[in-house]
Protein backbone atom coordinates (compact mmCIF):
# COMPACT_ATOMS: atom_id res chain seq x y z
CA UNK A 1 0.00 0.00 0.00
CA UNK A 2 1.35 3.69 -0.59
CA UNK A 3 1.78 5.51 1.94
CA UNK A 4 -0.16 8.01 2.59
CA UNK A 5 0.55 12.07 1.16
CA UNK A 6 1.17 14.95 3.08
CA UNK A 7 -2.52 15.73 1.54
CA UNK A 8 -3.91 12.45 3.32
CA UNK A 9 -2.42 13.29 6.10
CA UNK A 10 -3.52 16.78 6.96
CA UNK A 11 -6.74 15.95 5.40
CA UNK A 12 -8.11 14.62 9.31
CA UNK A 13 -6.23 17.57 10.75
CA UNK A 14 -7.66 20.78 9.15
CA UNK A 15 -10.93 19.33 9.10
CA UNK A 16 -13.31 21.67 10.15
CA UNK A 17 -16.31 24.53 10.49
CA UNK A 18 -14.02 26.58 8.68
CA UNK A 19 -14.98 24.28 5.90
CA UNK A 20 -18.47 25.78 5.91
CA UNK A 21 -17.60 29.36 6.20
CA UNK A 22 -15.25 29.18 2.98
CA UNK A 23 -18.25 27.38 1.53
CA UNK A 24 -20.46 29.58 2.09
CA UNK A 25 -18.73 32.59 0.89
CA UNK A 26 -17.61 30.54 -2.38
CA UNK A 27 -14.23 29.94 -1.57
CA UNK A 28 -13.68 26.50 -1.12
CA UNK A 29 -13.32 24.61 -4.94
CA UNK A 30 -14.87 21.53 -5.43
CA UNK A 31 -10.77 19.90 -4.95
CA UNK A 32 -10.53 21.62 -1.40
CA UNK A 33 -8.63 24.15 -2.33
CA UNK A 34 -9.29 27.72 -0.85
CA UNK A 35 -9.23 30.63 -3.37
CA UNK A 36 -8.91 34.41 -2.51
CA UNK A 37 -11.61 36.52 -2.06
CA UNK A 38 -12.89 37.95 -5.26
CA UNK A 39 -12.06 41.40 -3.85
CA UNK A 40 -8.27 39.69 -2.80
CA UNK A 41 -8.29 38.36 -6.68
CA UNK A 42 -9.02 41.77 -8.13
CA UNK A 43 -6.77 43.99 -5.74
CA UNK A 44 -4.02 41.61 -6.50
CA UNK A 45 -5.11 41.85 -10.30
CA UNK A 46 -5.23 46.12 -9.81
CA UNK A 47 -1.44 45.67 -8.03
CA UNK A 48 0.08 43.45 -11.05
CA UNK A 49 -1.29 45.11 -13.71
CA UNK A 50 -1.19 48.86 -12.38
CA UNK A 51 -4.68 49.10 -13.17
CA UNK A 52 -7.19 52.19 -11.22
CA UNK A 53 -8.52 50.07 -8.31
CA UNK A 54 -12.36 50.66 -8.22
CA UNK A 55 -13.11 47.55 -7.02
CA UNK A 56 -12.35 48.07 -3.02
CA UNK A 57 -14.40 50.54 -0.93
CA UNK A 58 -12.21 52.41 0.64
CA UNK A 59 -11.10 56.40 0.46
CA UNK A 60 -7.88 56.82 -1.12
CA UNK A 61 -7.33 60.21 1.22
CA UNK A 62 -7.25 60.32 4.54
CA UNK A 63 -10.21 61.35 6.93
CA UNK A 64 -9.59 65.13 8.93
CA UNK A 65 -6.48 66.06 9.91
CA UNK A 66 -7.88 67.01 13.77
CA UNK A 67 -9.13 63.74 14.43
CA UNK A 68 -5.87 62.15 13.23
CA UNK A 69 -4.01 64.54 15.73
CA UNK A 70 -6.17 62.98 18.17
CA UNK A 71 -5.26 59.63 17.80
CA UNK A 72 -1.79 60.64 17.86
CA UNK A 73 -1.78 62.59 21.17
CA UNK A 74 -3.84 59.65 22.75
CA UNK A 75 -0.83 57.39 22.38
CA UNK A 76 1.23 59.84 23.24
CA UNK A 77 -0.84 60.63 26.40
CA UNK A 78 -0.80 56.90 27.51
CA UNK A 79 -4.02 55.34 25.77
CA UNK A 80 -2.30 52.23 25.36
CA UNK A 81 -3.14 49.74 27.32
CA UNK A 82 -6.55 47.41 27.48
CA UNK A 83 -9.86 50.07 27.53
CA UNK A 84 -12.55 49.26 29.07
CA UNK A 85 -14.48 45.87 27.50
CA UNK A 86 -17.78 47.97 26.35
CA UNK A 87 -15.53 50.64 25.20
CA UNK A 88 -14.39 54.07 26.73
CA UNK A 89 -17.38 56.16 28.73
CA UNK A 90 -16.45 59.12 26.68
CA UNK A 91 -17.33 57.28 23.44
CA UNK A 92 -20.26 55.22 24.76
CA UNK A 93 -21.35 58.95 25.41
CA UNK A 94 -20.61 60.36 22.42
CA UNK A 95 -22.68 57.50 20.18
CA UNK A 96 -25.19 57.99 22.57
CA UNK A 97 -25.52 61.52 21.81
CA UNK A 98 -25.20 61.11 18.04
CA UNK A 99 -28.30 58.58 18.15
CA UNK A 100 -29.99 61.12 19.85
CA UNK A 101 -29.05 64.05 18.57
CA UNK A 102 -29.52 62.78 15.10
CA UNK A 103 -32.82 59.76 14.97
CA UNK A 104 -34.26 60.89 18.85
CA UNK A 105 -33.05 57.72 20.11
CA UNK A 106 -31.72 57.72 23.49
CA UNK A 107 -29.76 54.42 24.28
CA UNK A 108 -28.52 54.16 27.39
CA UNK A 109 -24.59 54.76 27.29
CA UNK A 110 -23.69 52.34 29.70
CA UNK A 111 -25.85 49.59 29.39
CA UNK A 112 -27.22 49.78 25.56
CA UNK A 113 -24.07 50.73 23.82
CA UNK A 114 -20.99 48.79 22.79
CA UNK A 115 -18.27 49.52 21.39
CA UNK A 116 -16.67 47.43 18.72
CA UNK A 117 -13.87 46.47 16.38
CA UNK A 118 -15.72 47.91 13.44
CA UNK A 119 -18.88 46.85 12.35
CA UNK A 120 -17.41 43.71 11.19
CA UNK A 121 -17.48 42.38 14.99
CA UNK A 122 -20.33 43.93 16.21
CA UNK A 123 -22.49 41.93 13.30
CA UNK A 124 -20.07 38.27 13.96
CA UNK A 125 -20.90 39.01 18.04
CA UNK A 126 -24.49 39.94 17.14
CA UNK A 127 -25.35 36.43 15.14
CA UNK A 128 -23.17 34.52 17.20
CA UNK A 129 -24.85 35.83 20.48
CA UNK A 130 -28.33 35.00 19.04
CA UNK A 131 -28.41 32.31 16.23
CA UNK A 132 -28.18 28.62 16.97
CA UNK A 133 -27.43 25.76 14.44
CA UNK A 134 -30.43 25.55 12.23
CA UNK A 135 -31.97 29.15 12.50
CA UNK A 136 -32.73 30.95 10.06
CA UNK A 137 -31.65 34.72 9.52
CA UNK A 138 -32.77 36.80 6.94
CA UNK A 139 -30.74 38.87 4.83
CA UNK A 140 -31.64 41.21 1.50
CA UNK A 141 -29.40 39.94 -1.93
CA UNK A 142 -26.98 41.11 -2.79
CA UNK A 143 -25.59 40.88 0.69
CA UNK A 144 -21.70 42.00 2.35
CA UNK A 145 -19.97 39.16 1.90
CA UNK A 146 -18.97 38.89 6.13
CA UNK A 147 -23.20 37.99 6.78
CA UNK A 148 -23.02 34.87 5.05
CA UNK A 149 -19.40 33.75 6.78
CA UNK A 150 -21.07 34.53 10.00
CA UNK A 151 -24.38 32.77 9.24
CA UNK A 152 -22.33 29.60 8.42
CA UNK A 153 -20.25 30.22 11.74
CA UNK A 154 -23.17 30.19 13.55
CA UNK A 155 -24.44 26.82 11.75
CA UNK A 156 -27.26 28.77 10.73
CA UNK A 157 -29.52 28.53 7.38
CA UNK A 158 -28.86 31.99 5.42
CA UNK A 159 -32.11 32.72 3.80
CA UNK A 160 -32.44 36.34 1.75
CA UNK A 161 -34.82 38.71 -0.42
CA UNK A 162 -33.70 40.01 -3.35
CA UNK A 163 -33.52 43.45 -4.35
CA UNK A 164 -35.11 43.91 -7.71
CA UNK A 165 -34.46 46.43 -10.63
CA UNK A 166 -37.33 48.45 -11.13
CA UNK A 167 -38.82 48.48 -14.53
CA UNK A 168 -39.85 52.25 -13.70
CA UNK A 169 -36.19 53.39 -12.77
CA UNK A 170 -36.46 53.76 -9.12
CA UNK A 171 -33.27 51.72 -8.51
CA UNK A 172 -33.09 48.20 -6.74
CA UNK A 173 -35.78 47.84 -4.23
CA UNK A 174 -37.31 45.46 -1.70
CA UNK A 175 -39.29 42.47 -3.43
CA UNK A 176 -41.93 42.73 -0.98
CA UNK A 177 -43.83 39.48 -1.69
CA UNK A 178 -40.29 37.60 -1.22
CA UNK A 179 -39.73 39.50 2.17
CA UNK A 180 -43.36 37.86 3.07
CA UNK A 181 -42.25 34.23 2.04
CA UNK A 182 -38.53 34.35 3.50
CA UNK A 183 -40.12 34.51 7.25
CA UNK A 184 -40.44 30.73 8.79
CA UNK A 185 -40.72 29.81 12.67
CA UNK A 186 -37.22 29.10 12.32
CA UNK A 187 -36.24 32.68 11.43
CA UNK A 188 -34.39 34.06 14.43
CA UNK A 189 -32.42 37.04 12.95
CA UNK A 190 -33.39 39.58 10.17
CA UNK A 191 -30.23 41.31 9.40
CA UNK A 192 -30.72 44.56 7.15
CA UNK A 193 -28.12 46.99 5.63
CA UNK A 194 -29.29 50.35 4.57
CA UNK A 195 -28.05 52.33 2.48
CA UNK A 196 -27.04 49.16 1.03
CA UNK A 197 -23.95 47.96 -0.35
CA UNK A 198 -23.60 46.95 -2.89
CA UNK A 199 -26.83 48.59 -4.91
CA UNK A 200 -26.55 51.72 -2.80
CA UNK A 201 -30.36 51.56 -2.48
CA UNK A 202 -31.56 53.18 0.58
CA UNK A 203 -34.37 51.26 1.87
CA UNK A 204 -37.85 53.64 2.26
CA UNK A 205 -39.76 53.96 4.53
CA UNK A 206 -42.23 52.37 3.72
CA UNK A 207 -40.13 49.21 2.79
CA UNK A 208 -38.87 49.27 6.14
CA UNK A 209 -42.07 49.34 7.68
CA UNK A 210 -42.86 46.02 5.57
CA UNK A 211 -39.31 44.44 6.84
CA UNK A 212 -41.00 45.70 10.85
CA UNK A 213 -44.02 44.22 10.26
CA UNK A 214 -42.48 40.92 9.39
CA UNK A 215 -40.11 40.80 12.27
CA UNK A 216 -43.29 41.77 14.75
CA UNK A 217 -45.23 38.75 13.48
CA UNK A 218 -42.39 36.53 13.46
CA UNK A 219 -40.84 37.95 16.57
CA UNK A 220 -37.47 37.89 15.32
CA UNK A 221 -34.90 40.11 16.17
CA UNK A 222 -33.75 42.59 14.25
CA UNK A 223 -29.95 43.66 13.33
CA UNK A 224 -29.29 46.78 10.86
CA UNK A 225 -25.96 47.66 9.74
CA UNK A 226 -26.08 51.44 9.15
CA UNK A 227 -22.36 52.19 8.31
CA UNK A 228 -23.38 54.41 5.52
CA UNK A 229 -25.56 56.43 7.47
CA UNK A 230 -24.77 59.25 6.60
CA UNK A 231 -23.80 59.02 2.92
CA UNK A 232 -26.87 59.62 1.06
CA UNK A 233 -27.37 61.56 -1.35
CA UNK A 234 -30.20 64.14 -3.09
CA UNK A 235 -31.79 64.75 0.01
CA UNK A 236 -32.73 60.97 0.14
CA UNK A 237 -33.44 60.30 4.13
CA UNK A 238 -31.32 57.40 6.14
CA UNK A 239 -34.51 55.73 8.32
CA UNK A 240 -33.23 53.21 10.99
CA UNK A 241 -34.88 50.29 11.48
CA UNK A 242 -34.65 51.22 15.47
CA UNK A 243 -36.80 54.44 15.01
CA UNK A 244 -39.99 52.64 13.81
CA UNK A 245 -42.82 52.58 15.97
CA UNK A 246 -42.25 49.03 18.25
CA UNK A 247 -39.20 47.95 16.35
CA UNK A 248 -36.84 50.14 19.57
CA UNK A 249 -37.36 47.22 21.63
CA UNK A 250 -36.08 44.24 19.52
CA UNK A 251 -33.02 46.01 17.13
CA UNK A 252 -29.78 45.99 17.27
CA UNK A 253 -28.59 49.20 15.58
CA UNK A 254 -25.02 48.82 14.14
CA UNK A 255 -22.52 51.87 12.74
CA UNK A 256 -18.82 52.46 12.72
CA UNK A 257 -16.53 55.36 12.33
CA UNK A 258 -14.69 54.21 8.91
CA UNK A 259 -17.08 55.40 6.07
CA UNK A 260 -18.41 57.97 7.77
CA UNK A 261 -14.72 59.87 8.85
CA UNK A 262 -12.59 57.88 5.91
CA UNK A 263 -10.48 56.10 8.51
CA UNK A 264 -11.76 52.42 7.23
CA UNK A 265 -8.57 51.05 8.85
CA UNK A 266 -9.47 51.94 12.97
CA UNK A 267 -11.98 49.73 13.20
CA UNK A 268 -13.51 51.50 15.35
CA UNK A 269 -17.77 50.34 15.68
CA UNK A 270 -20.40 50.31 17.97
CA UNK A 271 -23.82 48.53 18.53
CA UNK A 272 -27.07 50.32 20.23
CA UNK A 273 -30.10 48.56 21.23
CA UNK A 274 -32.01 47.36 24.11
CA UNK A 275 -29.53 46.18 27.36
CA UNK A 276 -30.81 42.81 27.09
CA UNK A 277 -29.74 42.29 23.73
CA UNK A 278 -26.71 44.49 24.30
CA UNK A 279 -25.26 42.10 27.02
CA UNK A 280 -26.24 39.34 25.01
CA UNK A 281 -23.58 40.89 22.29
CA UNK A 282 -21.11 42.03 24.80
CA UNK A 283 -20.71 38.27 26.14
CA UNK A 284 -19.73 37.25 22.76
CA UNK A 285 -17.65 40.24 21.85
CA UNK A 286 -15.33 40.01 25.00
CA UNK A 287 -14.11 36.90 24.26
CA UNK A 288 -13.68 37.55 20.33
CA UNK A 289 -11.25 40.66 20.67
CA UNK A 290 -11.76 41.73 24.27
CA UNK A 291 -11.48 45.43 23.93
CA UNK A 292 -11.38 47.38 20.55
CA UNK A 293 -8.61 50.11 19.67
CA UNK A 294 -7.82 52.26 22.67
CA UNK A 295 -5.97 55.35 21.53
CA UNK A 296 -8.96 55.46 18.55
CA UNK A 297 -11.46 55.85 20.71
CA UNK A 298 -10.98 59.05 22.46
CA UNK A 299 -10.43 60.18 18.92
CA UNK A 300 -13.45 58.92 17.78
CA UNK A 301 -14.89 60.03 20.80
CA UNK A 302 -14.14 63.93 20.79
CA UNK A 303 -15.15 63.57 16.65
CA UNK A 304 -18.32 62.22 17.18
CA UNK A 305 -19.34 64.21 20.14
CA UNK A 306 -18.45 67.51 17.56
CA UNK A 307 -18.25 70.07 20.19
CA UNK A 308 -16.98 72.58 17.46
CA UNK A 309 -18.89 71.12 14.72
CA UNK A 310 -15.72 70.19 12.61
CA UNK A 311 -17.34 66.66 11.91
CA UNK A 312 -20.57 67.95 11.20
CA UNK A 313 -18.42 70.40 8.41
CA UNK A 314 -16.66 67.37 7.04
CA UNK A 315 -19.54 64.40 7.09
CA UNK A 316 -21.28 67.65 4.87
CA UNK A 317 -18.34 68.10 2.54
CA UNK A 318 -17.75 64.49 2.16
CA UNK A 319 -21.35 63.89 1.14
CA UNK A 320 -21.45 66.49 -1.32
CA UNK A 321 -18.05 65.69 -3.02
CA UNK A 322 -19.32 61.83 -3.42
CA UNK A 323 -22.63 63.24 -4.63
CA UNK A 324 -20.27 65.12 -7.52
CA UNK A 325 -17.90 61.97 -7.61
CA UNK A 326 -20.91 59.97 -8.26
CA UNK A 327 -22.35 61.55 -11.22
CA UNK A 328 -18.74 62.22 -12.60
CA UNK A 329 -18.54 58.17 -12.30
CA UNK A 330 -22.04 56.85 -13.28
CA UNK A 331 -21.79 59.87 -16.70
CA UNK A 332 -18.67 58.26 -17.38
CA UNK A 333 -20.34 54.51 -17.14
CA UNK A 334 -22.95 55.63 -18.96
CA UNK A 335 -20.71 56.85 -21.60
CA UNK A 336 -18.70 53.71 -21.70
CA UNK A 337 -22.12 51.76 -22.56
CA UNK A 338 -22.94 50.65 -19.31
CA UNK A 339 -26.43 50.85 -18.33
CA UNK A 340 -26.10 52.21 -14.80
CA UNK A 341 -28.64 52.44 -11.60
CA UNK A 342 -27.61 56.16 -9.59
CA UNK A 343 -27.06 54.81 -5.92
CA UNK A 344 -29.23 56.91 -3.49
CA UNK A 345 -26.62 56.25 -1.03
CA UNK A 346 -22.67 54.58 0.18
CA UNK A 347 -19.61 54.70 -2.36
CA UNK A 348 -20.54 52.46 -4.96
CA UNK A 349 -22.23 52.39 -8.25
CA UNK A 350 -23.76 49.17 -10.04
CA UNK A 351 -23.08 49.09 -13.22
CA UNK A 352 -24.49 46.43 -15.92
CA UNK A 353 -22.53 45.49 -18.95
CA UNK A 354 -24.87 43.36 -20.39
CA UNK A 355 -26.11 45.58 -23.24
CA UNK A 356 -22.49 46.67 -24.35
CA UNK A 357 -21.32 43.19 -24.33
CA UNK A 358 -23.90 42.18 -26.21
CA UNK A 359 -23.52 44.75 -28.61
CA UNK A 360 -19.91 44.23 -29.34
CA UNK A 361 -20.95 40.28 -29.61
CA UNK A 362 -23.78 40.98 -31.78
CA UNK A 363 -22.00 43.14 -34.17
CA UNK A 364 -19.19 40.73 -34.23
CA UNK A 365 -21.54 37.71 -34.60
CA UNK A 366 -22.81 39.50 -37.85
CA UNK A 367 -19.26 41.08 -39.21
CA UNK A 368 -17.60 38.03 -38.90
CA UNK A 369 -20.34 35.85 -39.91
CA UNK A 370 -21.20 33.96 -37.26
CA UNK A 371 -18.83 33.30 -34.25
CA UNK A 372 -18.84 34.33 -30.85
CA UNK A 373 -22.15 34.72 -29.53
CA UNK A 374 -25.71 33.69 -31.14
CA UNK A 375 -27.27 35.60 -28.03
CA UNK A 376 -25.29 38.72 -28.77
CA UNK A 377 -28.48 40.49 -30.40
CA UNK A 378 -30.69 39.70 -27.67
CA UNK A 379 -28.48 41.78 -25.12
CA UNK A 380 -28.21 43.93 -27.62
CA UNK A 381 -32.58 44.59 -28.52
CA UNK A 382 -32.89 44.13 -25.12
CA UNK A 383 -33.44 47.56 -24.30
CA UNK A 384 -32.23 50.33 -21.85
CA UNK A 385 -31.45 47.86 -19.28
CA UNK A 386 -30.95 44.67 -21.85
CA UNK A 387 -28.03 41.89 -21.41
CA UNK A 388 -29.84 40.78 -18.34
CA UNK A 389 -30.70 36.84 -18.69
CA UNK A 390 -33.82 35.93 -17.27
CA UNK A 391 -36.09 37.93 -15.40
CA UNK A 392 -36.85 40.06 -12.29
CA UNK A 393 -34.37 38.89 -9.77
CA UNK A 394 -37.06 39.29 -7.04
CA UNK A 395 -38.65 36.27 -8.55
CA UNK A 396 -37.10 33.51 -6.63
CA UNK A 397 -35.60 35.15 -3.62
CA UNK A 398 -36.36 33.30 -0.14
CA UNK A 399 -33.88 31.13 -1.75
CA UNK A 400 -30.99 29.80 0.27
CA UNK A 401 -28.24 30.20 -0.78
CA UNK A 402 -26.46 27.17 -1.55
CA UNK A 403 -22.97 27.59 -1.90
CA UNK A 404 -20.25 30.05 -3.48
CA UNK A 405 -21.06 33.55 -3.91
CA UNK A 406 -17.46 34.49 -4.18
CA UNK A 407 -16.90 33.00 -7.73
CA UNK A 408 -20.27 33.55 -8.81
CA UNK A 409 -21.94 31.45 -11.41
CA UNK A 410 -20.62 30.25 -14.41
CA UNK A 411 -17.20 28.71 -13.18
CA UNK A 412 -15.60 29.70 -15.93
CA UNK A 413 -17.13 33.07 -16.15
CA UNK A 414 -18.74 32.42 -19.07
CA UNK A 415 -22.34 31.05 -18.70
CA UNK A 416 -25.56 31.72 -19.06
CA UNK A 417 -28.06 32.03 -22.07
CA UNK A 418 -25.68 33.15 -25.22
CA UNK A 419 -22.26 32.81 -23.39
CA UNK A 420 -22.08 36.51 -23.27
CA UNK A 421 -19.08 37.23 -20.54
CA UNK A 422 -20.63 37.67 -17.32
CA UNK A 423 -19.39 40.27 -14.84
CA UNK A 424 -16.65 38.04 -13.52
CA UNK A 425 -15.20 36.93 -17.04
CA UNK A 426 -15.33 40.94 -17.39
CA UNK A 427 -13.80 42.18 -14.21
CA UNK A 428 -10.95 39.91 -15.16
CA UNK A 429 -10.59 41.19 -17.98
CA UNK A 430 -11.08 44.98 -17.33
CA UNK A 431 -7.63 45.35 -16.05
CA UNK A 432 -6.26 44.34 -19.60
CA UNK A 433 -8.67 45.79 -21.62
CA UNK A 434 -8.86 49.24 -19.99
CA UNK A 435 -6.95 49.84 -17.05
CA UNK A 436 -9.48 49.43 -14.33
CA UNK A 437 -10.10 47.24 -11.78
CA UNK A 438 -14.09 46.83 -10.39
CA UNK A 439 -15.74 43.63 -8.83
CA UNK A 440 -19.04 41.63 -10.31
CA UNK A 441 -22.09 41.91 -7.78
CA UNK A 442 -22.46 38.07 -8.33
CA UNK A 443 -19.33 38.47 -5.48
CA UNK A 444 -22.34 39.53 -2.86
CA UNK A 445 -24.79 36.52 -4.41
CA UNK A 446 -25.34 33.11 -3.02
CA UNK A 447 -24.16 30.93 -6.35
CA UNK A 448 -26.55 30.25 -8.56
CA UNK A 449 -29.48 32.10 -6.82
CA UNK A 450 -31.67 33.44 -9.17
CA UNK A 451 -30.34 37.33 -7.75
CA UNK A 452 -26.95 35.58 -8.91
CA UNK A 453 -28.82 35.17 -12.47
CA UNK A 454 -30.18 38.33 -12.70
CA UNK A 455 -26.75 40.00 -11.59
CA UNK A 456 -24.30 38.77 -13.68
CA UNK A 457 -23.59 41.04 -16.26
CA UNK A 458 -23.76 43.73 -13.46
CA UNK A 459 -20.75 44.96 -11.68
CA UNK A 460 -19.54 47.25 -9.07
CA UNK A 461 -17.63 50.27 -9.24
CA UNK A 462 -16.77 52.47 -6.25
CA UNK A 463 -16.39 56.76 -6.44
CA UNK A 464 -14.24 57.09 -2.99
CA UNK A 465 -11.50 57.72 -5.16
CA UNK A 466 -9.77 60.95 -5.84
CA UNK A 467 -11.58 63.13 -9.20
CA UNK A 468 -8.50 62.84 -11.29
CA UNK A 469 -8.72 59.29 -10.54
CA UNK A 470 -12.18 58.94 -11.56
CA UNK A 471 -11.83 61.17 -14.16
CA UNK A 472 -8.88 58.75 -15.54
CA UNK A 473 -11.23 55.78 -14.72
CA UNK A 474 -13.44 57.17 -17.01
CA UNK A 475 -10.93 57.75 -19.83
CA UNK A 476 -10.12 54.61 -19.79
CA UNK A 477 -13.45 52.93 -19.40
CA UNK A 478 -14.66 54.70 -22.27
CA UNK A 479 -12.75 52.66 -24.19
CA UNK A 480 -14.20 49.39 -23.17
CA UNK A 481 -16.08 49.00 -26.51
CA UNK A 482 -13.38 49.61 -28.74
CA UNK A 483 -11.06 47.36 -26.59
CA UNK A 484 -13.67 44.59 -26.29
CA UNK A 485 -14.08 44.69 -30.60
CA UNK A 486 -10.29 44.43 -30.68
CA UNK A 487 -9.74 41.86 -27.93
C1 LIG B 1 -22.28 47.03 4.37
C2 LIG B 1 -21.01 47.01 5.16
N1 LIG B 1 -21.03 46.60 6.43
C3 LIG B 1 -19.92 46.56 7.18
C4 LIG B 1 -18.71 46.93 6.67
C5 LIG B 1 -17.48 46.83 7.51
O1 LIG B 1 -17.43 47.89 8.42
P1 LIG B 1 -16.21 48.01 9.41
O2 LIG B 1 -15.00 48.35 8.62
O3 LIG B 1 -16.63 49.06 10.37
O4 LIG B 1 -16.05 46.68 10.08
C6 LIG B 1 -18.63 47.34 5.33
C7 LIG B 1 -17.33 47.71 4.72
O5 LIG B 1 -17.18 47.76 3.53
C8 LIG B 1 -19.82 47.38 4.56
O6 LIG B 1 -19.80 47.78 3.29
Amino acid sequence: MAAPTYADRMAPLVDGPWSDVARAVGLLRPDGEVRPTVFAEMSALAARTGALNLGQGFPDVDGPAHVAEAAVAAIRAGDNQYPPGSGTVALREAVAAHQDRTYGLRPDPDSEVLVTTGATEALAAAVLALVRPGDEVVTLEPYYDSYAAVIAMAGARHVTIGLVADEAGAGFRLDVAAAARAFTDRTRVLLVNSPHNPTGTVLTRAELEVLAGLARVHDVVVVTDEVYEHLTYDGVEHVPMATLPGMAGRTLTISSSGKTLSFTGWKIGWVTGPAELVTAVRTVKQFLTYVSGAPFQPAIASALADADGRTGEYVAGLRGSLAARRDLLCEGLVRAGFDVVVPQGTYFVVADAGALVGEVEGDRAVGRGGGIVPGGGTARGGGERGGVAGGRPGDVPGGVPGGRPGDVPGGDGRGGPGGSIDGVELCRRLPGLVGVVAVPVGAFCAEGSAVAQAMRSRVRFTFVKREEVLVEAVSRLVGLRAALRAG
